[in-house]
């Protein structure tokens, strides 16, 4: 299986994939913490995404082709995958598609996670991460036991560089432009499932959940 989670930064693609991923049994693939990951440790993908990152724009087209074939080729064959983050521009998703067919794959399902633009500034604000396990917290909405430290495995909590405030507006800006388009392409395509991002991230994955066995019921 290939379920596809999209959304605005903080729309919460990350919390629902990770527990979407242990429910229905799929590897989740973030491109945002592989590349995270990549510049923490200071490979070649690393230091030529760092930039990008760092200001909120999206990491060039071909860079992410080359990760995704890469990521694909690892797990999709022995299990099925949840592409988080990606794809993020047309170029991207007709990549993604023509790289599925090579596989002798396709997608089956495209979650479209929907929320405002005033309520992502502020769950992004307050979003707090663990970059020891990934873990990710909000200090309004999911707190941490102490405001500083991984409840999981005891490192200390960081706000990501990219949540400050003028960097979440133009990763919104780039969202808008660059990557509702890719909603769009799925949407003819008839596989695209929009779920209201607004709620708790417990009521938000019980809208999934039914979208998807909708679909799994035909
Ligand atoms: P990426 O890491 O993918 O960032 P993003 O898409 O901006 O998404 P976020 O991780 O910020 O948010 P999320 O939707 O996962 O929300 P979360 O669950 O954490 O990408 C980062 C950068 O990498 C990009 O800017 C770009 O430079 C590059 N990049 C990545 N992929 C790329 C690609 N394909 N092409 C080019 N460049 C690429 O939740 C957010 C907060 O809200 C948390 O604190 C959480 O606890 C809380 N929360 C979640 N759900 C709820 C809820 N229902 N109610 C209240 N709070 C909630």
């Amino acid at each position: 299986m290939v379920l596809i989670l999209l959304g605005p930064p903080g729309a919460g693609k990350g919390t629902q994939a990770v527990a979407l991923a242990d429910e229905l049994d799929l590897v989740q693939i973030s491109t945002g913490d592989i590349l995270r990951e990549a510049v923490r440790s200071g490979s070649e993908l690393g230091k030529k995404a760092n930039s990008y990152l760092e200001q909120g724009l999206l990491v060039p087209d071909p860079i992410m082709l080359d990760l995704i074939e890469e990521e694909l080729k690892l797990h999709a064959p022995d299990t099925g995958v949840i592409l988080d983050g990606f794809p993020r521009t047309l170029a991207q998703a007709e990549g993604l598609t023509g790289l599925l067919a090579r596989l002798g794959m396709n997608v089956d399902a495209v979650v479209s996670i929907e929320i405002d633009d005033a309520t992502l500034v502020k769950r992004l604000s307050a979003r707090r991460s663990c970059p020891q396990c990934g873990a990710v917290y909000n200090l309004v909405t999911n707190p941490p036991s102490t405001d500083s430290t991984c409840d999981r495995c005891g490192h200390h909590l960081i706000q990501r560089d990219d949540d400050h405030v003028d960097t979440v507006r133009e990763r919104l800006r780039v969202y808008h432009t660059q990557t509702e388009p890719v909603v769009d392409y799925y949407r003819e395509r008839s596989l695209l499932k929009e779920v209201d991002g607004t709620g708790t991230p417990q009521e938000v994955w019980e809208r999934i959940v039914k979208i998807l066995s909708k679909q799994d019921n035909g």
